[in-house]
Order: structure tokens, then C-alpha cells, then sequence
């Protein structure tokens, strides 16, 4: 497929066109280089073997955008291009709202007046906001943004579904980033942005190799182990192939479909600090600051059950820390056989997790989610939450329910289907 990637400069842009070029794809970069260099590209066609076409357009400007078209029919779109600093959207939020708003419109009407109606949307975990549900599914509501930048990110994956609601030839898929870092193994690109870098490991490298004296660490009193906010830090090669599978994954489904790219676990920054002073072998000095307008405390993904490529040792890692502190069970269809303490799951079984255990809806196994339940319920509890995870199977899910309501009859008993019904009962429950 011939794609077109604005923001193709920067850093994701730049790992994505190695692994589009190692699927078989043939890409066209549109950048303003705002904040990224033509050397990046020149370091890319070093490593996959020929020239990227490069054109330095901003993809507000619609007459330059046009003349792209006008030399290449493209199949899809990889939108990257926008503004990204969460600190610097609090500061500069019409510049962000300008940029990152109008460049899409600008952009999504030259796709569809020259017959472009493929897209993969840069969304971004921040839509989370200060996230409901830790570990963040696709589910978790969004739209409370703690940053303009979030906001932005937001808003325009609501105009994308709008577009492809009224439009159905057009096929988008939404990717919520959530942190990525790291570089290609050739170490010629990574991650170098013009300035002071905002985000943790720009800044981080820049402490270890003497270039700034000391990394503020923006708040020590969150409620977190050491005090320091957590993310979920994805390596950019990862983030990069889940483009060339969104790619895919468009040209085989219609309509519009929502994913998270992390890792399901939850770094601090000291954590971070500490693992670059040990891999590195260096000393990176760093003082506690007050926190960042914008940020949150957490925020990293759920790992999905239905990950095929999961091994059942992940499997089992992520329902443990998709429980988290939310005392209900998650229900999911096992997409491959395992066996996880020492239960035996077979392929489309329905599997929970209640605290941290497995369940499935198997008739031999109810009993000993009924124990798990037993642990899980105080003396002061009367509500109790099923939550039905994406595409489990409803009948499944009722026959745990069911058996936990004849088993624990002084119990409110919810089986619930969507993230928006679930929100007030988690925290009911807690
Ligand atoms: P980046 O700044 O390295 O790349 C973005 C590129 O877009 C830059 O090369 C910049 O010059 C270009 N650009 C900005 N506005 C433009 C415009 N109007 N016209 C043309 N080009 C323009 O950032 P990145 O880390 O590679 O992020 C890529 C995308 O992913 C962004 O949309 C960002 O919001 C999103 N995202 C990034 C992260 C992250 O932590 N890096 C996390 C979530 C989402
Ligand atoms: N941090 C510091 N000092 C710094 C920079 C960051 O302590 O100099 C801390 C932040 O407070 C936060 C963590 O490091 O706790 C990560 O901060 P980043 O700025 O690296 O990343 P954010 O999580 O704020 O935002 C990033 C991208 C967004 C994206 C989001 C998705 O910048 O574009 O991840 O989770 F939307």
C-alpha cells in the first residue's frame, strides 16, 4: 500500500516508516519539521535501503497539502503530525487547540476530496484524563482531559467518528498511545527533540551525557510507592508495529475501532531513573520539584485476555494488576488454551479474574470462584460487581453471577456491560 505519513519526521513517524517498509508498504512523509530534522529521514533511507519522498509541508496549509495528493494516490493515512507536550499545552492551549485541530480538518477534507478514506489517528492516553479504571481498557470513559493537549486528542477522535458515521467508506482506527520511548537498534534515530525536551527520557539522556545539569522530578507526594507518577513506558519499535498491524487491520474491518498501545505496567519515574543509572552505568542527578500543572498520579494499560500472542504467564501478570484495586471480576473469552494456577483453560471459555485468581464460567470451576468471592466479600459488604468484559459471552458471565447471588443472598449482585454503567458502582464497591 502506498501511505502517506504527516508528522513522518518526528520521532514515531521515523520508526514507523522502517516497519512499514519491512511489511511491503511504500511511504510518502509530510512534516513541517516543527520539531523534528530531515536528518531523521536521511538516518531512515540509511537503514531500509532507498529515499523516503519527503515534502516540508504544514498540513494546515491546504494548497501544499493538495500538490501531495497531486503526485501520489494514496491508500491510507498515518496522521502523527501535531503538537504532543502536555506542560506546554497548559501554557499554550490555543496554539495546540490551532494546530492540532485544524490541521486534522484541513487534512481529513484533502483525504476525502482525492479519494483517501483510510486513517490511522496518533490518539493518546491522555484522553483518559485522570483515569477511572487502572489498569485503562479501551472501555474506561474519557473526555475529562487534565490538558489541552489531552482535550485536542479527544475532540478529534470525536470528529472522526462523526466523519466516518456519516461517510461509511471511510475505515479509521484510533491508537492511544501511552508512553513511548527507546530508539531502533541501529542507534543512528531516536527520540532528539528541538529544545528542552518535555517528556521524561529525552530529558533523562540529556542529565546522563552532560548536556543539563539535573532532571526535575515533577512531584514526590503522589500516592504511589515512592511518591513519583507512573506511566506506562512502551519501546517506540513496538509502538511503531502496531501501525503496521493497524494498517491491516483497517484494510480487513470496516468503520472505526478504538486501541490501546502500552505495555500493562506501570513505571515511576524514579523507577525509570533507576533502571537507566543500572543499564547505563551512570549517575543522573535529579531534585524533586513541585508537580506539573496537568499531570495524574497513573496511568497505564490493561493487558487484554484477548492478546492471541499473550503467554499464560502474561496472561495471568496482567489480570492480576487488571484488578487493581477494583473490587468486581472482569469477564473475557480465552482466545488460546492455557493453564494458569493450575486451572485448565480451554479456547473460548469465558475467564475472570476476582482479585487476583482466575475464574471461569466452567461448571467445576464456579465453586471455586465462589471461594475467591468468599475472600473478596467483608462482613460490611452488600454490593458486588460482574463486570463483562469486551466480547465475553453474556450467558457465560450470568452463569458466575447467578451462582454468586444463590450462594451470597444478603449481596447486591451487578452484572454490568458497559464502562459508563460501571464507573459509580466500582467505586460503590470499593
Ligand atoms: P514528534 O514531535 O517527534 O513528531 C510529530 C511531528 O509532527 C514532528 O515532526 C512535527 O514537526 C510534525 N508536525 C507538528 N505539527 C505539524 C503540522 N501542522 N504540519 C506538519 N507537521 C507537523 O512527536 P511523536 O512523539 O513522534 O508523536 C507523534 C504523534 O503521536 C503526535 O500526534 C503525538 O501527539 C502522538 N503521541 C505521542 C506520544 C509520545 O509520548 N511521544 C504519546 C501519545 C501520542
Ligand atoms: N517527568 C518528570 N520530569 C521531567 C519530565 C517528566 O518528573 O522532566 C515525569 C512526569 O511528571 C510524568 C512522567 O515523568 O510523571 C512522564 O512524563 P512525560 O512528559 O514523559 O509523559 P506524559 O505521561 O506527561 O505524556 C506522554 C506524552 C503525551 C502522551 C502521554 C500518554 O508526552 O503526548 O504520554 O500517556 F499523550
Amino acid at each position: 500500500m502506498k501511505i502517506l505519513l504527516t508528522g513522518g519526521a518526528g520521532f514515531i513517524g521515523s520508526h514507523t516508516l522502517i516497519e512499514l517498509t519491512e511489511a511491503g508498504h511504500e511511504a510518502v512523509v509530510v512534516d513541517n519539521l516543527d520539531n523534528s530534522s530531515p536528518i531523521s529521514l536521511k538516518r531512515v533511507a540509511k537503514i531500509i535501503g532507498k529515499e523516503v519522498p519527503f515534502y516540508k509541508v504544514d498540513i494546515r496549509d491546504r494548497e501544499g497539502l493538495q500538490k501531495v495528493f497531486d503526485e501520489h494516490k494514496f491508500d491510507a493515512c498515518i496522521h502523527f503530525a501535531g503538537l504532543k507536550a502536555v506542560g506546554e499545552s497548559c501554557a499554550k492551549p490555543l496554539e495546540y487547540y490551532e494546530n492540532n485541530m485544524n490541521g486534522t480538518f484541513v487534512l481529513v477534507d484533502v483525504m476525502r476530496k482525492n479519494g483517501c478514506k483510510n486513517m490511522i489517528f496518533s490518539s493518546s492516553a491522555t484522553v483518559y484524563g485522570d483515569p477511572a479504571i487502572i489498569p485503562i481498557t479501551e472501555e474506561c470513559p474519557k473526555g475529562h482531559c487534565t490538558n489541552p493537549y489531552g482535550q485536542t486528542k479527544s475532540m478529534l477522535e470525536e470528529v472522526l467518528m462523526d466523519v466516518q458515521k456519516a461517510d461509511n467508506e471511510w475505515n479509521i482506527v484510533l491508537l492511544r498511545y501511552f508512553n513511548p520511548i527507546g530508539a531502533h537498534k541501529s542507534g543512528t534515530i531516536g527520540e532528539d527533540p528541538k529544545g528542552i525536551p518535555n517528556n521524561l527520557l529525552p530529558y533523562v539522556t540529556q542529565v546522563a551525557s552532560g548536556k543539563r545539569e539535573y532532571l526535575s522530578v515533577f512531584g514526590n507526594d503522589y500516592n504511589i510507592h515512592d511518591g513519583t507518577g507512573v506511566r506506562d513506558y512502551i519501546h517506540v519499535v513496538d509502538l511503531a508495529r502496531g501501525h503496521a498491524c493497524a494498517i491491516d487491520y483497517a484494510s480487513a474491518n470496516k468503520g472505526v475501532e478504538v486501541f490501546n498501545l502500552g505495555t500493562s505496567v506501570g513505571y515511576s519515574v524514579l523507577d525509570m531513573v533507576n533502571a537507566f543509572e543500572t543499564a547505563n552505568g551512570v549517575k543522573v542527578n535529579y531534585k524533586i520539584a513541585p508537580r506539573r500543572e496537568g499531570d495524574i498520579a497513573e496511568c497505564y494499560a490493561a493487558l487484554s485476555i484477548s492478546d492471541p500472542n499473550a503467554s499464560a504467564l502474561e496472561m495471568k501478570e496482567g489480570f492480576e494488576r487488571a484488578v487493581g484495586r477494583i473490587k468486581c471480576a472482569l469477564l473475557s473469552p480465552a482466545v488460546k488454551g492455557c493453564s494458569l494456577d493450575g486451572i485448565d483453560i480451554k479456547r473460548g471459555d469465558t475467564v475472570g479474574i476476582i482479585r487476583n485468581k482466575i475464574v471461569t464460567s466452567d461448571k467445576k470451576r464456579i465453586g471455586c470462584a465462589l471461594t475467591l468471592i468468599g475472600m473478596l466479600v467483608s462482613d460490611e459488604s452488600s454490593l458486588l460487581t460482574v463486570f463483562r468484559g469486551k466480547g465475553a459471552d453474556r450467558r457465560e458471565s450470568r452463569k458466575i453471577t447467578d451462582a454468586v447471588r444463590e450462594r451470597y443472598p444478603r449481596l447486591e449482585v451487578y452484572e454490568i456491560y458497559s464502562a459508563e454503567e460501571i464507573y459509580p458502582y466500582i467505586f460503590s464497591a470499593e
